[in-house]
């Protein structure tokens, strides 16, 4: 079967690609590159053996989308492809909503008019309230989002839910991430983050590396056994993973389902950092700042019926994450432009 996967060469979708090749998969790519290289792609084929067959175009462009639909027998959608910046999006809403919402409908529209039915949708634990209590399970309280990029991924699951239940035949899955982290372990795909990453593992990384003088801790004053914030930190290869499994439960079901990704587990930001620096022999020098606005003291995932419907388990340890993405960071100190 052929899976057309938007934002392939991005960073969850470089690592899926390897894994759908990897189960004899075909796979084609539509990606505009805004927020990633093809080099990517170029180091999926060598890591596999076999090529993603890559469209530079945007998923908004009806009618570029709709030739590379003519020009496949798409089985199967994954649509990665969006913009993901918290901070960006509330300085630039606008573009999040075009790009976000624009690239879903779009991708949905094209997807009928070709017969396609079966769509896995990159979503995020962003999605729940902040008031719910731990852990999150599918059926926590959604909304309340407190920025734009959180809203656009909500109502991009609002859109997919009608278009499922009005679509005979149509099966979406709503795939909620917590906190993916890790590179391959070949250390030849990884996260490529522009200008000064906002997430907390490319920043150790960096830091680790020599790019940034320090990490500063958003907070330690959180009701959490070391007061910084605890996140589930899901291993990059474990996620991509759970789109196989999700492929597979589409080809069997129809309507929409949501499934939480996630490991169960919280980490602090303390134990992040040491052990990083403990699995890395390296230093990460690091200073206790005021907290992040928006920010959360907890957040983890409980991931049963991942693990029950789709026969999905992460498995890759908090040491497998430090260990693989200090091997991606050494390894390609400016990520892709590091070279081939
Ligand atoms: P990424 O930026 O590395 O990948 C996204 C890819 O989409 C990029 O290659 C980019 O060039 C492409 N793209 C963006 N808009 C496009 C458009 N209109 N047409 C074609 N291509 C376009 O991000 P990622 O971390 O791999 O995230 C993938 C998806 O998962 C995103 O939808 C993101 O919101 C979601 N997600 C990510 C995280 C995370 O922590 N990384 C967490 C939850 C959800
Ligand atoms: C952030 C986004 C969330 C998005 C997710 C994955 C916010 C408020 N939330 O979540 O919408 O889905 O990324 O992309 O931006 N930290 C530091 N120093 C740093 C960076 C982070 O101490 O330099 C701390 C944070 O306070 C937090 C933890 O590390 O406690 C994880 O932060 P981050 O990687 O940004 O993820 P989230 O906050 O979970």
């Amino acid at each position: 079967m052929t899976v057309l996967v938007t934002g392939g060469a991005g960073y969850i979708g470089s690592h899926t690609c390897v894994e759908l090749l990897k189960n004899d998969y075909d796979v084609v790519v539509v990606d505009n590159l805004c927020n990633s290289s093809e080099i990517s792609l170029r180091r999926v084929a060598e890591l596999t053996g076999k090529a993603p067959c890559f469209y530079r175009c945007d998923v908004r462009d009806t009618a570029a989308l709709s030739d590379v639909f003519r020009r496949h027998e798409i089985g199967c959608v994954i649509h990665f492809a969006g913009l993901k910046a918290v901070g960006e999006s509330v300085q630039k809403p606008l573009a999040y909503y075009e790009n976000n919402l624009g690239s879903t409908m779009t991708l949905c529209r094209v997807m009928l008019e070709h017969g396609v039915k079966q769509l896995v949708f990159s979503s995020s634990a962003t999605v729940y309230a902040g008031n719910n209590p731990m852990p999150l399970s599918e059926e926590s309280r959604t909304g309340d989002c407190s920025n734009p990029y959180g809203w656009t991924k909500y109502m991009c699951e609002i859109i997919l839910s009608d278009i499922a239940r009005a679509t005979p035949g149509f099966s979406v899955a709503l795939l909620r991430y917590f906190n993916p982290v890790g590179a391959h372990e070949s250390g030849r795909l990884g996260e490529d983050p522009s200008g000064i990453p906002n997430n907390l593992m490319p920043f150790i990384s960096q830091t680790a590396v020599g790019q940034r003088r320090e990490l500063s801790v958003f907070g330690n004053d959180y009701d959490t056994p070391d007061g910084t914030g605890v996140r589930d930190y899901l291993h990059v290869v474990d996620l991509a993973r759970g789109h196989v499994a999700a492929m597979d439960y589409l080809k069997a079901h129809e309507g929409a389902a949501v499934f939480n990704l996630g490991t169960g587990r919280g980490t602090s930001v303390l134990e992040m950092v040491h052990a990083f620096e403990r699995v890395n022999g390296v230093a990460v020098p690091y200073r206790i700042t005021e907290r992040r606005a928006g920010d959360l003291a907890t957040v983890y995932a409980d991931p049963k019926r991942s693990e029950q419907i789709l026969h999905w388990r992460a498995e890759r340890t908090l040491e497998d994450m430090c260990r693989d993405s200090w091997r991606w960071q050494s390894q390609n100190p400016r990520g892709y432009q590091s070279g081939d």
